[in-house]
């Protein structure tokens, strides 16, 4: 049992309270994370003069050693040590000797924490962040190729107008795209560097601590050294947002589930992403679909779990803290799994073109096209409404669809419908005359489209040079 802190203690830990306490069994997935911010703070210390240069050279030599021996398998990160704080430290002064105990001059293990999690976060904000571009970019292929296919949309689970499966899918374009949005945000807010702050309140050394948080790649240090130790808001702020990505992914999931029942048919999911039953030769399970909707659960969990574990906390640093890794991490793990599997399911999927354009025929769709019909005829709208709603009952009773009737019925019903009627109501009019930006015709659908290639095109993280650790 590996501990930092034994001097004021006259008993041996309880095996079990040591267990309980620590932390190596997760918080090892920021062993490089820890190295690097060791790194830099030895590397200001000896700018400070607290160290001289020959003890940085051989404290950096002792970490990047680790680091390697780590990276290369020939040194175990194992559980006799209570956390990766330790582990480093006790493995360095292992290999160099006394000015390995140097290291953490003018260093809490609170900051340090603050720090590696922070690091941790950040690297991680960035790659859900890839992922997830990558997604924008699979969804924009189907919605480029997809704006002549016709579908119905819905409202109440009900078919309300046609639409195309190119603008459906750019309700998800859109909403994966405010996902980006966020977690930019989220990246730039976090992005302080908490070290420093030291147990609470600083320390007495001259640390330079604008000069550390630029060796990091941080904007710069946090302003206060009590928030900076006990501030976990972008581990909040990140749950939040991956809880919002995996609510999108799970509506597209349920819609795909859906779709591909044999109700639906409007889709067949690849072999490669369903199984099969173990009872039931004849089935092929949507699972991986079901899985990602089922795991939202998880990560709302995490969400809340971080929301109320933070809540009663005084300042500044409590060891409730510790709580925020383990579901963090499988919120994150969580998180990109899915965002994967989803990006190659929805890839590979087979969209039934004929089969959405022949459900978007039947029930009515085109039932507020005919009414505007009217209205272009000189009926007001709320009549047209009225006599439209006529006709559909009309049709109920005759199983049919409004096209489907000849124009002395349709006269029958309102002197206002001519011949033209039927080239109103006809699909590929009632889509592609809806134009305004932001509808599916094609016109407007197009211009969506160019503006979505040019905005995927460009990368912020491209632009701000972002270095990471
Ligand atoms: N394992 C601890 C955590 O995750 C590290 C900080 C420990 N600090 C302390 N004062 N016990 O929060």
């Amino acid at each position: 049992m590996a501990q930092l802190w034994g001097g004021r203690f006259t008993k041996e830990t309880d095996k079990l309270v040591y267990d309980f306490n620590a932390s190596i069994s997760f918080d090892r997935k920021f062993f490089v994370q820890d190295i690097e911010g060791s790194i830099a703070h030895v590397v200001m210390l000896a700018k400070q003069g607290v160290l001289t240069k020959d003890e940085k050279d051989i404290i950096l030599k002792g970490l990047t050693g680790i680091r390697k021996d780590v990276e290369e398998g020939r040194l175990q990160i194992t559980e006799a040590y209570e956390d990766i704080h330790s582990f480093v430290e006790a493995n360095l002064i292992d290999r160099i000797g006394d000015v390995g105990k140097k290291l953490h001059t003018g260093r809490s293990r609170n900051d340090q924490v603050a720090l590696d999690m922070r690091m941790y976060t950040r690297l991680e904000v960035l790659h859900v962040d890839e992922l997830v571009k990558k997604l924008l970019g699979t969804l924009l292929d189907i919605m480029e190729s997809n704006t002549d296919t016709y579908m119905p949309g819905f409202t109440h689970m009900q078919k309300a107008q046609p639409v195309t499966l190119a603008h459906h899918v750019g309700a998800y374009f859109e909403m994966f795209k405010r996902d980006r949005l966020r977690l930019k945000d989220i990246y730039y807010r976090m992005n302080y560097c908490p070290l420093g702050a030291g147990a609470l309140a600083g320390t007495t050394y001259p640390l330079d601590r604008n000069y550390t948080a630029s060796l990091l790649g941080f904007e710069g240090p946090t302003l206060n050294s009590m928030d900076s130790v006990s501030d976990r808001d972008y581990v909040i702020e990140f749950l939040s947002a991956l809880s919002v990505i995996m609510m999108h992914l799970s509506r597209f999931c349920e819609e795909i589930i859906i779709w591909n029942s044999d109700e639906y048919r409007f889709v067949e999911i690849d072999d490669a992403y369903s199984t099969g039953s173990s009872i039931m030769p004849q089935k092929k399970n949507p699972d991986i679909a079901e899985l990602i909707r089922g795991k939202t659960g998880r990560v709302y969990g995490a969400l809340m779990s971080m929301l109320t574990t933070m809540k009663g906390l005084p300042l500044a640093y409590n060891k409730d803290m510790q709580e925020d890794k383990e579901l963090t991490f499988d919120a994150i793990d969580t998180v990109k799994g899915c965002l994967s599997l989803f990006d190659g399911m929805i890839s590979t999927v087979k969209f039934r073109r004929d089969v959405m354009e022949k459900s978007a025929m039947k029930g009515f769709a085109n039932a507020t096209d005919a009414a505007d019909y009217l209205v272009g005829r000189g009926v007001p709208f709320r009549d047209a409404h009225a006599i439209i709603g006529k006709l559909v009952l009309y049709c109920i009773d005759k199983q049919c669809g409004i096209e489907d009737l000849s124009i002395e019925e349709l006269k029958t019903i309102s002197p206002a419908f001519e011949e033209d009627i039927y080239d109103a109501v006809s699909l590929k009019s009632c889509v592609e005359r809806r134009l305004t930006i932001g509808a599916p015709g094609m016109g407007a659908m197009k211009e969506v489209i160019a503006a979505h290639k040019e905005y995927l095109a460009k990368d912020w993280q491209d632009e701000e040079h972002i270095k990471l650790f």
